[in-house]
């Protein structure tokens, strides 16, 4: 027999479409107050096809909510110091509120010396070393990274209590797993979670993520949990996206998470789809934090 699909999804697509319509609202404040509306722009070096659609998607969605955005394509051979020179450009625009530059960058280019060039009051990834600071020490001057913000905010929008709970993080990225665990566990909304990080060197990772309440995967492996590894009725946000090879498919991919999601959803009491769960999210931070830069 089927189970029968008991779960609720954390519809991504639907959280970013409500928050859109505030951010659009705010963005014209903004612009009725200075005369400008915010503005983002985006670094894209070399032709990565997965960081070109992400880029296309955050540039997009800033024309959606009213701001403006500016997309800057390098090519792969560019240098490190041609980089941090248009960083420094960037950071001293007066007219540009925040900017990105799209990971990964090729092998040549160190990400860290990148993001550390960069202005932390236009840092909108969060990425800086100044606002993972300010988010360790709960300080709200600061840009959360976008994609663990994002997950925050699915959360709060489906009311799901996360107080008490225990949270189990697979993956421990700096864009990712890091600050996901620092969130769940502080003293807020979302937060308060008795948090357990999982990663590549975790024994028995099974007997782990079988206690979690709440459980969110950003391994970068797709497919790596199972219904046997997710508790009955836990709350489930998969971060992974993996492009796989599908010749069935007219893109001649199909995109998959870190969890299967058909089985694992059978058992969840609510769970995150791939497409349409943390992606949109993500996106809706980095407009999110666009926002506040802009209101400086
Ligand atoms: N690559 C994967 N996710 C991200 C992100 O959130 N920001 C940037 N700049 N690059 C990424």
């Amino acid at each position: 027999m089927m189970d029968v699909a008991t779960y609720q999804l954390l519809d991504g697509r639907r959280c970013s479409e409500a928050l859109k319509t505030r951010i659009a609202h705010e963005a014209a404040e903004v612009k009725a107050a200075r005369g400008r509306a915010p503005h983002l722009a985006a670094v894209l070096v070399g032709d990565d096809g997965a960081s070109r659609t992400y880029v296309e998607a955050k540039v997009k969605a800033c024309e959606a909510v009213g701001f403006r955005s500016s997309l800057i394509r390098l090519s792969a051979s560019t240098t490190e110091e041609e980089l941090l020179a248009l960083v420094d450009d960037l950071n001293r625009d007066a007219e540009l509120d925040g900017f990105i530059v799209q990971l990964p960058l090729p092998k040549h280019i160190d990400p860290d010396r990148i993001t550390l060039a960069i202005d932390p009051r236009k840092d909108v990834d969060g990425f800086h070393p100044v606002n993972i600071g300010r988010m360790v020490l709960g300080q709200k001057e600061g840009f959360l990274p976008a994609t663990p913000r994002g997950v925050c905010e699915l959360l709060t929008f489906y009311g799901i209590p996360t107080a008490g709970k225990h949270c189990v993080v697979v993956g421990r990225s700096n864009i990712v797993g890091t600050p996901m665990s620092i969130l769940m566990s502080r003293n807020a909304e979302p937060g308060n979670c008795t948090v357990t990080i999982a990663h590549s060197r975790t024994r028995d990772l099974a007997a782990i993520t079988r206690q979690a309440d709440i459980l969110i995967v950003a391994a970068g492996r797709p497919e790596m949990i199972g219904a046997d590894m997710v508790k009955e009725g836990a709350v489930v946000v998969d971060v992974g996206i993996h492009r796989i090879e599908d010749r069935s498919r007219k893109s001649g991919f199909r995109l998959l998470g870190d969890v299967r999601f058909a089985e694992v959803a059978a058992k969840a009491a609510w769970i995150t789809p791939v497409p349409g769960g943390v992606g949109p999210m993500t996106i809706t931070s980095l407009l999110q934090n666009t926002l506040k830069a802009a209101r400086g």
